[in-house]
């Protein structure tokens, strides 16, 4: 068995199992307060498939509930360490609240747009959710801007990849695998890759404080980092806890892209007067020589490995 997983109750299972500052980051799911065990009336799917035991807050309890278990989250995680909290809107406020209450600063806002079937008749399709990243202040953040698109790679309309892979609206399709049983709302396991890959190093340790399919420390698992987390349900617990044998520590590492093009080495660095002078110097003789503005920014990004955008507002703030 692996030990860093627990059958119990994420607020008390932190408390006693884990350390002040031992979590480089956390992602997680928390029950929404809708009734979970119902959850299915508003799904097309086939509820035999989903498996029993998912334990739902009440709604009266959820506020209480989010302070509690976001307390803990703020105290385990590390200085500079990255929380990703998955939600619907319902209860979102209460989440929100909850983080303002503590010293955990937002750095984005996500919104993943998804698309499993909810029927609605009068109204517009349910079709996202939110996902809340927090980081906790007085270190440095883990996010590995190229880890996943390099700055080289374009779609064919000269679109960025790594731009479009870090904007903040993502569409991310939920796993379908006809016939298996799930968790109810199981992540897909693209979202969760992405997020880890973004997020994490090697050996850093992700943790989950409601488990239910397992799919967070599957996947850390398989991208070499080491986990921690918590489920309530012993019924989820024993399901899930049983196949965690087969993943082997680092398998998914040999299958991931390979990136072109880590971006300009001095692309967020900190701009010295000189460093200005030198790029409106360089950028006033490219247009002289007949380059487009698009041309000499270009050049201008290789020749001192600055950030296309970093180069744009200098230019700007000196009028050209
Ligand atoms: C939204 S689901 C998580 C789904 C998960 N992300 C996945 O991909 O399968 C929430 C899970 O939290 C569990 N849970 C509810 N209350 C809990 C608590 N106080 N501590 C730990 N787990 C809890 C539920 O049983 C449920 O499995």
């Amino acid at each position: 068995m692996i030990k860093s997983l627990y059958n119990t109750d994420c607020i008390e299972g932190a408390k006693t199992y884990l350390d002040d500052n031992s979590i480089d980051l956390i992602l997680t799911d928390p029950p929404y307060g809708i009734e979970g065990q119902s959850l299915h009336k508003h799904y097309n799917r086939d509820e035999n498939n989903v498996l029993d035991g998912y334990i739902e807050v009440a709604r009266e309890d959820y506020e209480e509930f989010s302070r509690e278990w976001i307390e803990q989250a703020e105290r385990v995680l590390r200085p500079g360490g990255s929380i990703y909290i998955v939600s619907g809107y319902t209860n979102l406020r209460y989440i929100l609240n909850a983080l303002a209450n503590t010293s955990l600063e937002e750095v984005n806002h996500i919104i993943w747009k998804y698309n499993f079937g909810v029927y609605t008749k009068n109204k517009f399709i349910s079709s996202h959710y939110h996902i809340l990243f927090y980081e906790k202040p007085g270190g440095k953040r883990t996010f590995n801007k190229y880890i996943r698109y390099g700055s080289d790679e374009l779609f064919p309309d000269k679109k960025s990849m790594n731009y479009s892979d870090r904007e903040d609206v993502w569409s991310i399709k939920r796993d379908f695998k006809k016939g298996q049983v799930k968790n109810k709302n199981q992540l897909p396991a693209e979202l969760l890759k992405k997020i880890i890959l973004y997020s994490s190093n090697e050996g850093d340790r992700v943790c989950d404080f409601f488990l239910g399919g397992f799919g967070t420390v599957k996947v850390a698992i398989g991208l070499g980092r080491k986990i921690a987390g918590f489920e309530k349900s012993e019924i989820a617990y024993n399901y899930n806890i049983a196949s965690m044998d087969k993943i082997k520590p680092g398998e998914m590492l040999g299958s991931l892209r390979k990136p072109k093009g880590l971006g300009p080495k001095k692309s967020g660095k900190r701009w010295l007067k000189s460093d200005i002078r030198k790029v409106e110097e360089q950028f006033d003789r490219f247009l002289e020589d007949g380059l487009t503005k698009s041309a000499a920014i270009e050049a201008i990004s290789k020749k001192y490995q600055r950030g296309k955008f970093g180069i744009l507002n200098v230019l700007k703030k000196s009028g050209r």
